[in-house]
């Protein structure tokens, strides 16, 4: 047989970190069973007719949990279980909350999640998905994690991943060495190696914006839009937009078709809407590890210092080539 599950996976490429302890590794395989359970859920949600909807109270009289409390609740639990992580960020909290499992003090990473990104698209059966991150904790292990743990920049993440919940799961990652994709084969229940060391296209056709929006865009965006739309009218026009409002699952299209992601700032969100720690950085990541690009515009998005957890950046990602082009207008 020549396939290579996760767990496989992951402790074969322990070896690319000498000094590892292993910690790494099983932090990584608990991220991968949270990940599991909540495809499980996900998948779940179309019988909501029958098992109650998400957010009400079920036939039994019990309350049906939102899929985004679902799915920030399995990776605490995970993470708990593990102790490798001391303290978890998360977009579904206002603040940082420390770990309380036996070990978590002596957890020596930090996490950062988006639980379920996309959410207005679950009952419409679109594709949604996860994003983590792991950062090392700059506190002594041992003792109570603090903000200084969770606020690092992205230019200190320790690796970066997403779960898509689309036709079929799919969780992608990066330590840093290159970006691997993994799908998950529901008949064994493991996530096999199916994307090995993911490159992005430099350029390609597809450009992720809500136009809807357009009215509020920077001029420079404004302009990128009506080039895109003027290019080679004759035939072929080179450029095609494609937004489906899950981030996860435009930027996961862009990472392999190639193409642009852009959430500019608005009138209406004039830092941007998407979230710096919890959505831009560790997408930022991958797409620089499989040779994108990511800028906020005025800067890498990867050297932006974090002053809050939820702070919000505007963000262009994507093909190395779109990229540049987005900002040429936007000088
Ligand atoms: P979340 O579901 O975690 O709140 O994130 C939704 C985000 C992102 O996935 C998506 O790209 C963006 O919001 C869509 O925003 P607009 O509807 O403003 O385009
Ligand atoms: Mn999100
Ligand atoms: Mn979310």
């Amino acid at each position: 047989m020549s396939i290579t599950t996760l767990g496989q996976f992951i402790i074969e490429k322990q070896q690319d970190f000498p000094y590892a302890k292993g910690e790494l590794s099983r932090l990584l395989r608990d991220i991968g069973i949270a990940a599991k359970i909540i495809s499980r859920e996900v998948n779940k949600a179309g019988l909501t007719q029958i098992l109650g909807e998400y957010g009400s109270v079920n036939v039994q009289g019990e309350d049906v949990k939102k899929l985004d409390i679902i799915g920030n609740e399995t990776f605490i639990w995970a993470l708990e279980k593990g102790g490798e992580v001391c303290a978890m960020a998360s977009e579904e909290n206002d603040d940082m909350i420390p770990l309380q499992g036996a070990y978590s003090k002596n957890g020596r990473y930090v996490i950062c999640i988006d639980p379920l990104d996309g959410s207005s698209n679950i009952d419409v059966n679109v594709s949604i998905g996860t994003i983590f991150s792991i950062y090392r904790r700059v506190t002594e292990s041992g003792t109570e994690p603090t903000l200084n743990d969770v606020l690092q920049p992205g230019n200190k993440l320790v690796a970066a991943g997403y779960v898509v919940y689309g036709t079929s799961t799919m969780l992608v990652y990066s330590t840093g060495k290159g970006v691997y994709g993994f799908t998950l084969d529901p008949s064994i229940g493991e996530f096999c190696l199916s994307h090995p060391d993911i490159k992005t296209p430099e350029d390609g056709k597809v450009y992720s914006i809500n136009e809807g929006n357009a009215g509020e865009f920077p001029q420079g965006v404004t302009n990128y839009l009506n080039w895109v739309k003027e290019t080679d009218k004759a035939t072929n026009r080179p450029y095609t937009a494609r937004y489906i409002g899950s981030m996860v699952a435009d930027f996961h299209r862009n990472l392999l078709k190639g193409g642009v992601f852009i959430y500019p700032p608005t009138a209406k969100a004039p830092k941007g809407k998407l979230r710096l720690m919890f959505e831009c950085i560790p997408m930022s990541f991958i797409a620089e590890q499989a040779g994108g690009k990511s800028t906020t515009g005025t800067e890498r998005v990867l050297d932006v210092e974090p002053t809050e957890i939820h702070q919000r950046v505007p963000v262009i990602m994507g093909s190395k080539n779109m990229v540049d082009k987005v900002l040429e207008f936007m000088k």
